[in-house]
This record gives structure tokens, C-alpha cells and sequence, in this order.
């Protein structure tokens, strides 16, 4: 599988995301301001991804610092963490990255003896956090396909005897380090033979599912159908979907889930065909501070990403436009929210609270 986030020892490689699918090329990224951008244009996008590339942007920030007091220290630390998080607002993994890094930090400075003035410890310390999120995402996405193949296995097979699943947006490998959360059911269920068949939302207007999601499962060898987001409802009305999986940006306490827009009418179609609509993702997706999905702040982007499409326009100038990046489904329409901590159903405020209470206090504590 193709990794998208990489540490050389000097720079953050970064497989960049908007050259897809027709340019796999990688970026290196060497400061705190080449990683907000490369966030903010999505270069690496994906909530877990966006997290991890967050956490290294941190160390990029503060690597240069010198070697001076832990009062200027800390504020330098300060200052790169609060301008990395106003790089996009919907995905919670960024903040959850952030706020484990500064937390990291700070209590490694709060164990050295005060007689040590030299804080240039803390940098490496840093940077091991950073190194440790990297390799837990691809273990977290692991176990979430370990978590979510069973309900694969039960479901009807088409009459080439596969299992035929429809998903929007990209939370496959691309959207983490590697492996994925919506797409991990289903590379761990072909890993152990069983057959599928995805449907990818194309996902205007960026178009994560044609670009992104169809490369990669074609790339690993799962056979996959873009489709344009207005057919979901035929292809679902002709029998020809056993299963919706998707990814998210983030997930209140109440299980309401915010996902890329589009997310919202594909699962108000599986309600209304009787077809299960599955969520996949970290729990470091839920945000326990928000008590439904009525508080998740939604990223509102550039009309231009409307208005043209690769190199022309698809609009008149100067038309009005509406483009927020994400929606939110309520928990209502989840048939079950696959985690590392196993298949949540409904009531999801417990059954969430229940799955954070079993989380290690060093990896999710916020
Ligand atoms: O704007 P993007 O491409 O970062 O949006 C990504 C999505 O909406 C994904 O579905 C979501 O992050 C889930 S990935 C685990």
C-alpha cells in the first residue's frame, strides 16, 4: 500500500493528493507553514492523515527554536499549535493531534529537574510522539478492519458472488497513513478471500472518490465502479448495493456523524432502501465535547472549487455559490460505527462512552 505520510530524518514526505490519479509524486515538507498549506489544500487530506501530518508540523515548528528557556520554549510551542489548528476546522483528528502533542510536551517539561536549563530534550520527545501516532494509525486502521469484516461476511452476495459496497468521499488508505477506515473491512475481508465490489461516489466537487478512492482500490486490485453522485439512488434502487461504508471528519458524543458532503443524502437513500449505512473511524474522531452534530463546525471552501473544474469553467462568473466541504448525518440513519475498540450500535452515547473508558490514557486523554 502507498504510504501518504512519511519522516525521512530531515522532512515530512507527503504523498500529494491533488496530483491524483495521474501523478503519484511525493512533496517534502520542512516547516510548520509548508505543513499548513499542504493541509489546507489537501495535499494530505483525511481526518487521521490530517492529524498525524499535524503532529509532525508541530516538531517542524519547534525544531529550530534554539536552545533557549522553557518559558520561551513554551511559547513557541504555543504559538506553532495554534496556528497548525486554524488549518481546517470539520476534521477533530487535528485537534485531537495537536492537543496530544502540546500535552507530550508539556509534561516532559514538567518532569525535568528545574535545575536543567537546556530544553532541547523536549524536541526529540516531540518528534518520538509524532513517530509513535505515525505507526498507531496504520495498528488503529488494522484493528478497525479487523473490527468491521465480520458484518461484510454476513451480507448478500451479488451473482458473481461478491459483496458489493457503495462508499463516498476517500477514507481508504489515503485518508491515513496507510491502510484506511471505511476501505479496512474490506482490504482485511479480501485479504482473507472474500470477494468484493465497490461503487465510488465520485464526490463533487474535489472528486476524492474518482481520483483518490478509485486509484487506490484499483491500485490493490478490489474492483471498483465510479459513479456520479446523482446515481447512488439508481444504482441502489436496482438491487445493486449490499452495504454503504463510510469514513468521518468527526463524530459527536451522541454518534451524529460530520463526513464529506454528500454523506448526509447518500444515507438518507440507504434508509429509505432498507440497505445497512456503516461509519468507519479511530476513535480519536469522536469528540466527547460535543454533545450532538448540531455544534460540529463545517470547513466552507472556495467557490472556486465549484465554479471550474480541471482548467475551465463550469459556471458563470460571478455566480453565487455554497460550498461547505462537509455534512452531517445524524445518528439516526448509523446502522453501526466500526472502531479499533470494536462495532458500536445504537444507543451510541453510551456505547461510545463505553469504548473511551477502555482507551489508554497516553494515546487519548482530552
Ligand atoms: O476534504 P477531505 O478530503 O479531507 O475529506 C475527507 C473525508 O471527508 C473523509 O471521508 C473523512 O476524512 C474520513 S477519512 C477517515
Amino acid at each position: 500500500m502507498l504510504q501518504t505520510i512519511q519522516w525521512t530524518g530531515e522532512a515530512v514526505r507527503l504523498l500529494d493528493q491533488t496530483r491524483l490519479p495521474l501523478e503519484t509524486t511525493y512533496v517534502d515538507i520542512v516547516d510548520e507553514r509548508q505543513m499548513w498549506d499542504a493541509i489546507k489544500r489537501l495535499v494530505v487530506r483525511g481526518a487521521p492523515a490530517i492529524g498525524v501530518a499535524a503532529a509532525f508540523g508541530v516538531y517542524l515548528g519547534v525544531r529550530g527554536s534554539g536552545d533557549g528557556s522553557r518559558g520561551a520554549f513554551g511559547r513557541r510551542l504555543s504559538e506553532v499549535c495554534d496556528y497548525l489548528a486554524t488549518s481546517r476546522p470539520t476534521a477533530v483528528n487535528l485537534f485531537w493531534a495537536i492537543e496530544r502533542i502540546r500535552r507530550c510536551a508539556s509534561e516532559f517539561l514538567a518532569a525535568l529537574p528545574a535545575s536543567e536549563a537546556d530544553v532541547s530534550a523536549v524536541r526529540v520527545r516531540i518528534l518520538q510522539e509524532a513517530v509513535a501516532m505515525l505507526e498507531e494509525d496504520t495498528q488503529t486502521c488494522r484493528a478497525i478492519g479487523e473490527a468491521g469484516v465480520a458484518l461484510f461476511e454476513a451480507l448478500p452476495r451479488g451473482p458473481q458472488g461478491d459483496i458489493s459496497v457503495l462508499t463516498h468521499c476517500n477514507a481508504g488508505g489515503l485518508c491515513s497513513v496507510e491502510y484506511g477506515t471505511a476501505l479496512a473491512p474490506i482490504y482485511t475481508g479480501a485479504e482473507r478471500g472474500l470477494r468484493f465490489h465497490v461503487f465510488a461516489d465520485e464526490t463533487r466537487p474535489l472528486l476524492q472518490g474518482s481520483r483518490i478512492t478509485a486509484y487506490e482500490l484499483q491500485r490493490n486490485g478490489v474492483p471498483v465502479t465510479v459513479i456520479c453522485d446523482n446515481m447512488a439512488a439508481s444504482v441502489m434502487a436496482h438491487g445493486k448495493v449490499a452495504a454503504v461504508i463510510v469514513g468521518a471528519d468527526r463524530i459527536a458524543a451522541n454518534g451524529d456523524v460530520a463526513n464529506k458532503i454528500g454523506t448526509l443524502g447518500v444515507a438518507i437513500l440507504a434508509r429509505h432502501f432498507g440497505i445497512p449505512f456503516y461509519v468507519a473511524a479511530p476513535m480519536s474522531t469522536v469528540d466527547f465535547k460535543l454533545s450532538s452534530g448540531d455544534g460540529i463546525p463545517i470547513e466552507q471552501r472556495d467557490p472556486a472549487e465549484v465554479t471550474a473544474a480541471w482548467g475551465r469553467a463550469t459556471a458563470p462568473p460571478g455566480v453565487a455559490v455554497h460550498n461547505p466541504a462537509f455534512d452531517v448525518t445524524p445518528a439516526a440513519l448509523v446502522t453501526a460505527i466500526i472502531t479499533e475498540r470494536g462495532v458500536l450500535t445504537a444507543p451510541y452515547r453510551e456505547a461510545l462512552t463505553h469504548a473511551r473508558r477502555r482507551l489508554s490514557a497516553r494515546t487519548f486523554r482530552w
